[in-house]
Parts: structure tokens; C-alpha cells; sequence
């Protein structure tokens, strides 16, 4: 039996679906913390467990029978997140889980800037000690986090982000879930880590002019403002200390480098070239 965490989430679905293309329906365990947000899969003969990652128990009965996890990072931040990722381990380990892959980000080390990287470092030496086979998936930045960073530049193509020069090898969600669905029914997991982007890096300024091209925004231009008034601005919306400070961190890695780095084995998952920033920006207007 394969099983998938957060399988309504955005990444959790298109896995599911590329993996509804490789396997049975049978094989399957979606878990969910609301069985409602899956609807469209019941009658589907996947089985829906339902499970939160703030409770041990209900993680141990939907794991039970799994052989194979995909381990989607949590959402949240902070030490929940810490906490969650950890549960979901232990859980794993107590239901005899063979095999996991973690999704886990690029530059997960004790120096990193962002700060799920320090969530990932620490999941990652959990599952290395836990017995349990692993794939590690060591993702860049997703393609749709580009309008997340630039937000109304979407609008215009001026974007203010506190990035300075540093660059990004984006890689899309769905060659990422196409690459996961791969592994999930591919030969047996071994003990590897994988830096998981695009085939090239852009910076910001990058964007602006892709956006100039694509969009015709003839005002497009990457603004490098600083860290702080970035983090007061996520305050002015609305953010608390830890999300602003969370996404923050985001710019501050990037900033200096830790997504500067492309690597292959997207590619190799797939059998063919990831699709790139182009094409995804093509696809929005
Ligand atoms: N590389 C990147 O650029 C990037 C960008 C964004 C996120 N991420 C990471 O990648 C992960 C997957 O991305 P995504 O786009 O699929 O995120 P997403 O759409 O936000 O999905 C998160 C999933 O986690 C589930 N979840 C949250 N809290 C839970 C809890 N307490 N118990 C059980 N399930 C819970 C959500 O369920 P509900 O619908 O019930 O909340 C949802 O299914 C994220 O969680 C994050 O760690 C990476």
C-alpha cells in the first residue's frame, strides 16, 4: 500500500493523480485531515484515511498496512511544524513503514536563512535514523510561488521584493508530483537525496523582464527593497511575527544563494526536460 500525507494539498493532488495513471486505485491511501476537501476521489477506490498531524493516534491508524509513505511537509511553521513532521515519523515507524519519501527543500543546512530549512534538517536525520528506507526530495521553490513573491507585480511587472541579485531554480509543482508519483512506484527506495529544480536559475530582475516579454508590461522592473520594510509590510497585511518572519527568511535565502543551484535529477525522475519559468508565465496570461 502506498500512502500519501496532505493528499488534498496542492502537491498531494496531482501526485495522486499522476500516481491514479502508475497504479491501482487499491494501492492507494490519501490522508486527509477533512475527508470532504478529497470528494471528488470518493467512489474512486482510493482509500481516504483520515488523519491530523497534531494527533499521534489517528496518524498510527492511518498508516497501518502502509508500505510505502510520501511525507509531504507541513504547512505550518515554527516548532508546530518541528512537532508535526516529527509525529508523522514516529507514526510511520510504529505502523512498520518500509519506505518514505519527504519532500523536503534545497539547502537544508544549519546555516540556512529560510526557515523551514531547519524544519526539513531536522525531518531528514529523523527518517535517516528512523530504518526506513528514504528518497529525499530536496525542492526548489515551486513555479507558482512566483505570484505569491511578487504579488501585485502580477498586475504591472514592478516587483518589490527584498531579493537583492540572488536566484532561483524554480521547478513546477506538477514535474515535481510527476517525479514523486515516479519513486512511489518505482524500484526500491535507496537511501538518497535529491536537489529537485528547474534547468535554470532567474533572479527577480529576471522575472520583471520575462514579464515584459509575456505580459507586455513595458513598466517591468525588479525593485530590491530591504529586508525590513519587507517584514513590515507582511506585518501591515496582517501576517503575525512568525509568518512574516517566515516569509522574510524566504527572501533572505534567496538572497544569498541557497536556491542558486540546479541540478539534474528532475529531470532524470521525469525522462524528459521540467517545464520551464517561461512556459508557466506563458500560462497565466
Ligand atoms: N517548494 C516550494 O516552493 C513550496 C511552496 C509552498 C509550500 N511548500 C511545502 O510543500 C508542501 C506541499 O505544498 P502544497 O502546495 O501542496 O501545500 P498545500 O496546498 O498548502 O497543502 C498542505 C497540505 O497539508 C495538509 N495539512 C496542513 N495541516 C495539517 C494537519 N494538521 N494535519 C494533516 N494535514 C494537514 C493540508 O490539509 P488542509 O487542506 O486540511 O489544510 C494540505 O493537504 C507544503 O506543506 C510546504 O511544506 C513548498
Amino acid at each position: 500500500m502506498i500512502a500519501i500525507t496532505g493528499a488534498n494539498g496542492n502537491l498531494g493532488k496531482a501526485t495522486l493523480s499522476f500516481l491514479l495513471k502508475k497504479t491501482q486505485p487499491e494501492n492507494i491511501v490519501a490522508i486527509v485531515r477533512d475527508a470532504d476537501k478529497l470528494s471528488d476521489y470518493a467512489g474512486s477506490g482510493i482509500h481516504i484515511h483520515v488523519a491530523d498531524y497534531e494527533n499521534q493516534e489517528s496518524l498510527e491508524q492511518a498508516l497501518t498496512g502502509v508500505h510505502r509513505l510520501l511525507q509531504i511537509s507541513a504547512s505550518a511553521t515554527g516548532i508546530r511544524a518541528m512537532a508535526q513532521e516529527t509525529r508523522v515519523v514516529h507514526a510511520a515507524v510504529k505502523c512498520g513503514v518500509k519506505e518514505v519519501v519527504y519532500t523536503s527543500t534545497l539547502f537544508p543546512e544549519e546555516s540556512a536563512h529560510f526557515h523551514a530549512a531547519h524544519i526539513c534538517r531536522n525531518t531528514e536525520a529523523l527518517i535517516r535514523q528512523s530504518g526506513m528506507r528514504y528518497v529525499f526530495f530536496r525542492n526548489s521553490m515551486y513555479h507558482e510561488t512566483i505570484p505569491l513573491f511578487i504579488g501585485e507585480a502580477m498586475g504591472d511587472g514592478r516587483i518589490f521584493y527584498p531579493s537583492g541579485t540572488g536566484r532561483v531554480s524554480f521547478a513546477s509543482r506538477k514535474d515535481i508530483a510527476e517525479a514523486l508519483a515516479n519513486v512511489l512506484t518505482g524500484p526500491a527506495f535507496d537511501n538518497s537525496t535529491h536537489d529537485i529544480t528547474g534547468s535554470e536559475t532567474f533572479s527577480f530582475a529576471d522575472v520583471a523582464l520575462k514579464l515584459k516579454d509575456i505580459a507586455g508590461y513595458q513598466e517591468a522592473a525588479h525593485t530590491d527593497i530591504s529586508p525590513e520594510d519587507y517584514r513590515k509590510g507582511l506585518l501591515g497585511f496582517g501576517l503575525d511575527e512568525e509568518e512574516a518572519g517566515f516569509y522574510a527568511s524566504m527572501a533572505d535565502s534567496i538572497r544569498a544563494g541557497e536556491f542558486d543551484k540546479t541540478h539534474p535529477s528532475l529531470e532524470g525522475f521525469l525522462g524528459r526536460k521540467p517545464l520551464g519559468v517561461q512556459e508557466y508565465l506563458r500560462g497565466l496570461f
